[in-house]
């Protein structure tokens, strides 16, 4: 039975992404290798390999899938001297690729170089050996208790009943569920004539970040209060915080960013690839970490 099932290398298959990519993987009757440095029990269908792209196991020499749901510049670097084939290879990169690009932190700018010139690497990797290569990059993620911004914010919450923001943040976001994210790329492996294209993959709703936050407040138990205080004083609380070590990565730029849209269009991966994603509408297991 097995010599006729379709099998696929996966990397990043313990993430918070890759975690529903294997799980939808092996419903659909996959046969998956996946890699992890740590080690995890194995399930039917799935084959766990110890090691990462500093110490990469011995793999098989081909597969009829590869998927990346892991850092894409360790992936699109390995994938470049490997000698491991796939006609299809689906690798998750991200938007931040266009939110970053112009950023007036010099680390997020690089971010954003790094991400560009890797999805270009994988793409003429792929286009030489005769595969098709989609990228795809998500949006905000959530849903598995894992992400680190509404789950973060979740945790705060809960700690102490309330959540601050300051005034004004209002920037256009698009959560999208790590479920919706996994389903798309399963549908990329088989999409025809979308290969050597990056897609943006938005979710189903477009809405202010501060009512995004407060839809995320609203269902937790018990729910925290949304405060929304002048936005010089939340930079000096951030400031403090960020001083003693508490708030990392929410400098200036990530402040900035709450006023700023940072919206996609779903038209290209819905057409190419049937993404369609959920609306936004959060339950309290989703910021728990399952
Ligand atoms: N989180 C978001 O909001 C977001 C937004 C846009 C795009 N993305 C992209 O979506 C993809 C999945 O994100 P995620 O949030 O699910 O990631 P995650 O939960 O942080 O998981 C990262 C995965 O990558 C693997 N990994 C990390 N460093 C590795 C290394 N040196 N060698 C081998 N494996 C390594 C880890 O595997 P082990 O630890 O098991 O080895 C882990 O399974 C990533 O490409 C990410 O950039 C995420």
């Amino acid at each position: 039975m097995t010599a006729t099932r379709s099998r696929a290398l996966v990397f990043g298959g313990s993430g918070q992404v890759g975690a529903a990519v294997l799980a939808r993987l092996l419903r659909a009757g996959w046969q998956v290798d996946a890699l992890s440095r740590t080690a995890h029990a194995p399930r039917p269908g799935l084959r766990w390999l110890g090691g990462g792209f500093d110490a990469m196991p011995a793999l098989a020499s081909d597969y009829d899938a590869i998927l990346s749901c892991g850092p894409l510049d360790r992936f699109a670097h390995w994938q470049s001297a490997a000698a491991v084939v796939a006609p299809r290879v689906v690798a998750f990169g991200s938007t931040s690729l266009a939110v970053k690009r112009g950023s007036a932190d010099a680390g997020e700018r690089g971010l954003a170089e790094r991400l560009a010139a890797s999805e270009q690497a994988l793409f003429a990797t792929a286009r030489a050996r005769g595969a098709d290569a989609i990228v795809l990059r998500p949006t905000l993620v959530y849903g598995a208790g894992r992400d680190r911004t509404l789950s973060r914010i979740a945790a705060m919450a809960r700690r102490r009943g309330l959540f601050v923001l300051p005034r004004g943040a209002t920037g256009l976001r698009q959560p999208v569920h790590v479920d919706d994210l996994a389903a798309t790329a399963i549908a990329a492996l088989a999409a025809v004539g979308a290969g050597g294209t990056g897609y943006d993959l938005p979710g189903g709703e477009t809405l202010a970040y501060r009512d995004m936050v407060a839809r995320v407040l609203a269902v937790l138990e018990p729910p925290a209060r949304l405060l929304e205080v002048p936005a010089p004083l939340f930079a000096a609380l951030a400031a403090a915080l960020r001083a003693a070590g508490r708030l990392e990565g929410f400098g200036a730029e990530a402040q900035a960013r709450l006023r700023q849209d940072l919206v996609f269009d779903i038209a290209p991966a819905a057409a190419a690839l049937g993404h369609a994603p959920r609306p936004f509408r959060p339950d309290a297991t989703m910021f728990v970490p399952g």
